[in-house]
């Protein structure tokens, strides 16, 4: 097998997470995780949000090990299996010449492994951090194995460990083809369009404060097909329709088009938690309230502008995320938002408003008396009571379409100890 007796080869990578603007949701096959509809998403900047993975082998490991945020957690569920078991089955010979290590394809059934990942965001903030982690472990064995495949390949696998990993393979704009074979072979992801293509775009997600306890997307979603009329209607005859279009509205940048579509199918999506039985509320009072209200202040102000400046969408929780579409309108959307949803009084500004800090600087805000001097949104009439609801967003992260997985070099980037293969 090697050369010498005990040393740790390992590789680092880095790899983002990803909005879907037409959702996902409703499997054919719960193990194969094989969707009932095609689905899009945009590729958010990994120096926002991202999953950092350091996957290491050595002769002198005895089982499998993970480590997530640095605490160790079990390999043991199926998802993490049927991900280590077809990562492993595509493994070649490997030479290290320098380290004086050999393996052969043979050897890696027998050997095992160390994995740490990090993300760069809160586990709990309903970021999608499935879909980075997955996406970064499967980019990363496949490096540190020498697997051939490529990333659309490779996405088959992430998909296994969570559907919507398979378009964190790619930067951009991606689409996760649902695919016809049982046994999942085309049910890939492809990127439509690369993050350069429509880099006006800027990104904010309101993360909210207070989150009820959720229902999971993976048993969310099969209560959905087992019960709901809409959902069939939906992946039958609507998102076909749809996926078309938003191809279409992307490669030519059409705006109105992106934020139409964006907008109509994050709602269908709510629409058909709602028609689950019992149905699955995403949000609780208070971010439900905040949702009705971004909404009707995005709803409003697009329609006062004659053509949309900006797409809300919603995930499996009450996360806001608006697509302004340059950063003019983000500037304006920004005063909007903090106008609305003030930070509270001894809040830091900094670590209210995170990743892409210029956005801020656009809209004119250098500190919390700014925030206070905000005046209403012109398109909110003198007789409607403008309303404040300060602490409901814990804070803001500004970011844009960004990049896929790529590898890190840099030693210190990596998070085991090229000795040990243990977490620094
Ligand atoms: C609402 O990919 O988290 O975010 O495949 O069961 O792991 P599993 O579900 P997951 O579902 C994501 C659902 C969604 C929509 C989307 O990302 O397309």
């Amino acid at each position: 097998m090697a050369e010498k007796k005990s040393w740790v080869l390992m590789v680092t990578a880095q790899t983002p997470t990803n909005i879907a603007v037409i959702k996902y949701w409703g499997k054919r096959d719960e193990s194969l995780i094989l969707p009932i509809n095609d689905s899009i998403s945009v590729t958010l900047d990994p120096s926002h949000l991202c999953t950092t993975t350091t996957v290491a082998v050595s002769p002198g490991f005895t089982h499998d090990r993970m480590w997530l945020n640095g605490k160790e957690i079990s390999l043991s569920g199926g998802r993490y299996q049927n991900c280590l078991r077809e990562i492993r089955s595509r493994a070649s010979d490997v030479e290290d010449e320098k380290k004086g290590i050999k393996i052969a394809k043979k050897d890696w059934e027998n050997l095992h492994l160390h994995i740490a990942s990090y993300n760069n965001f809160p586990t709990a903030a309903g970021l999608a951090s499935s879909a980075a982690g997955f996406a970064c472990l499967v980019y990363s064995l496949a490096k540190l194995m020498n697997v051939k495949e490529d990333n659309s390949q490779l996405s088959a696998i992430a998909r296994q460990g969570s559907g919507s990993a398979c378009r964190s393979l790619y930067g951009g704009f991606v689409k996760w083809i649902m695919g016809k074979d049982d046994n999942g072979s085309d049910s890939i992801a492809v990127q439509l369009v690369d993050e350069k293509h429509w880099d006006e775009l800027v990104i904010l997600i309101a993360v909210v404060s207070s989150r009820q306890k959720e229902t999971s997307s993976t048993s969310g979603m099969r209560e959905t097909v087992e019960t709901s009329p809409l959902v069939l209607h939906r992946a039958k005859e609507v998102v076909p329709k749809r996926v078309v279009e938003m191809e279409e509205a992307i490669k030519s940048r059409n705006f109105p088009a992106f934020a139409r579509l964006t907008c109509s199918d994050s709602n269908q999506f709510h629409a058909v938690c709602l028609d689950t039985s019992p149905p699955i509320f995403y949000m609780n009072d208070t971010s439900h309230r905040q949702a009705i209200w971004i909404i009707s202040c995005v709803e409003k102000w697009n329609r006062s502008e004659g053509t949309p400046q900006v797409a809300y969408t919603f995930d499996a929780g009450p996360n806001a995320v608006l697509i302004a579409r340059n950063r003019k309108v983000a500037a304006l959307l920004l005063q909007r938002l903090l106008f609305h949803f003030p930070p509270q009084s001894d809040a830091d500004l900094n670590s209210y408003i995170v990743g892409d800090k210029s956005v801020l600087m656009d809209a004119g805000i250098q500190d919390l008396k700014d925030v206070e001097a905000l005046p209403p949104p012109p398109e909110i009439k003198d007789n409607v009571p403008t309303q404040k609801f300060k602490g409901d967003v814990s804070y803001f992260i500004c970011t844009r379409p960004g990049r896929g997985p790529v590898l890190l070099t840099e030693e210190s980037q990596a998070l085991l100890n090229p000795e040990t293969g243990l977490p620094k």
